[in-house]
């Protein structure tokens, strides 16, 4: 008898998050109807997620369908919620990585990061609710966090006061979920996680972290120093008050982190488990400067990053690091991947995508 296989809807599946994390649900048995509007992705991720994931080619085509669209098309979501539920098998839960991820390009376009961020995900809890599709895994950001500068780890439980409109989107959702929650009549189950930096690639190198138009997130932007596409990495302030003067942070390897979403669908999967809400931080619980990044990058790589500072950026923060006691001990999460096999995965992936285009080109 066949095993009952479970169907995911993964929002935002072909972006650097989602698409690794298909691939550690895939290998755990889940089939994947999965949704991507491609607007900050492609769809060649897609095929190299299915090649990489050890099913036969016959299995591939059963087990992850993509779908472009939307997740502000209602249409579309009730077609695909009819599509898959029937008496055999229905979608069971839904990780909704969709939504646009930029904090300097939130506060330009604030109306674009409202629609697609919270409207979004409000159209796509709406249908769910009326599917009876109560099992949600969310992805928040560290970003929801109030300003630290006391160099503390920081708790799921501290305060949350996000201060661009990216923050604050994340912030409003995860607001809505808690009023999911204590909804008398319906038994919503629900994961936050809320990522620090992540960062890394899948140890083929054929998927990354390939965002459309200029990166904001750190690594990606080394990367383009190591390639030589910009001459020097801009570092915003050295009189910060921390060891080197440079801004902390968490980097977290996404292979991790897509372990992390594995664990977390379990635990809200299993009806067993005391609590139907968790929220957590997924980092590594170790701080890494700038420099120290930087630093490591050029030795694991070897391949020099040319730097200059500059004052520091309004918003920014000191120090950003997780305590994830709480993601150790609710789903029993533990990172394994450390910072040189994120300098090493990350440069390696974007080598390789760097490449695959200019042969494409030539
Ligand atoms: N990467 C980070 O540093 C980071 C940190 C904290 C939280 N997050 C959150 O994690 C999630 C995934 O991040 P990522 O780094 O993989 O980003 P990403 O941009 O690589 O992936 C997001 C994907 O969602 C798709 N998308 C965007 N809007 C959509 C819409 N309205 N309908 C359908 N698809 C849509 C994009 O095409 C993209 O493939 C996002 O919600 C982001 O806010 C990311």
């Amino acid at each position: 008898m066949e095993k009952f296989i479970k169907n995911i809807l993964v929002t935002g599946g072909a972006g650097f998050i989602g698409s690794h994390t298909l691939i550690t649900l895939l290998e755990n048995g889940y089939r994947l109807i999965i949704l991507d509007s491609l607007v900050n992705s492609s769809e060649t991720v897609i095929k190299r997620v299915l090649n990489l994931s050890n099913l036969h080619d016959k299995k591939r085509e059963s087990m992850a369908i993509f779908i472009k669209g939307d997740v502000r098309d209602q249409k579309l979501l009730i077609n695909i919620f009819e599509t898959y539920t029937n008496s055999l098998q229905s979608i069971v839960a839904v990780v909704h990585f969709a939504g646009l991820k930029s904090v300097f390009e939130s506060t330009k376009f604030p109306l674009q990061y409202w629609d697609s961020n919270v409207s979004g995900t409000i159209n796509l809890l709406k249908i769910m609710e009326r599917f009876n599709c109560l099992n949600f895994v969310f992805s928040s950001s560290a970003t929801i966090y109030g300003t630290n500068n006391k160099n503390l780890l920081i708790k799921e439980n501290d305060v949350i006061n996000p201060i661009n409109p990216y923050g604050q989107t994340k912030d409003v959702i995860e607001r809505i979920l808690n009023n999911l929650i204590s909804e008398k009549n319906k038994k919503w189950s629900i994961a936050i996680l809320r990522y620090f930096n992540p960062t890394g690639a899948h140890k083929s190198g054929l998927i990354g972290e390939n965002s459309k138009g200029f990166p904001n997130n750190l690594m990606p932007i080394i990367n383009k120093v190591a390639f030589r596409e910009i001459k020097e990495l801009e570092i915003f302030g050295n009189d910060w008050n921390t060891p080197d003067g440079t801004g902390v942070r968490d980097y977290i390897h996404v292979m991790d982190l897509a372990e992390g979403h594995l664990l977390a669908l379990e635990y809200i999967l299993d009806k067993n488990n005391k609590s139907n809400f968790i929220k957590l931080n997924l980092g590594t619980g170790t701080g890494t400067s700038v420099l120290e990044l930087v630093d490591t990058f050029s030795r694991v790589n070897d391949v020099e990053i040319p730097y200059k500072f500059s004052a520091r950026r309004d918003g920014d923060v000191s120090y950003s690091v997780a305590d994830i006691s709480q993601a150790k001990s609710k789903i029993n999460w533990n990172p394994k991947r450390n910072l040189k096999e994120m300098c090493r995965d990350s440069w390696n992936s974007y080598k390789k995508q760097k490449d695959y285009k200019f042969r494409k080109l030539h």
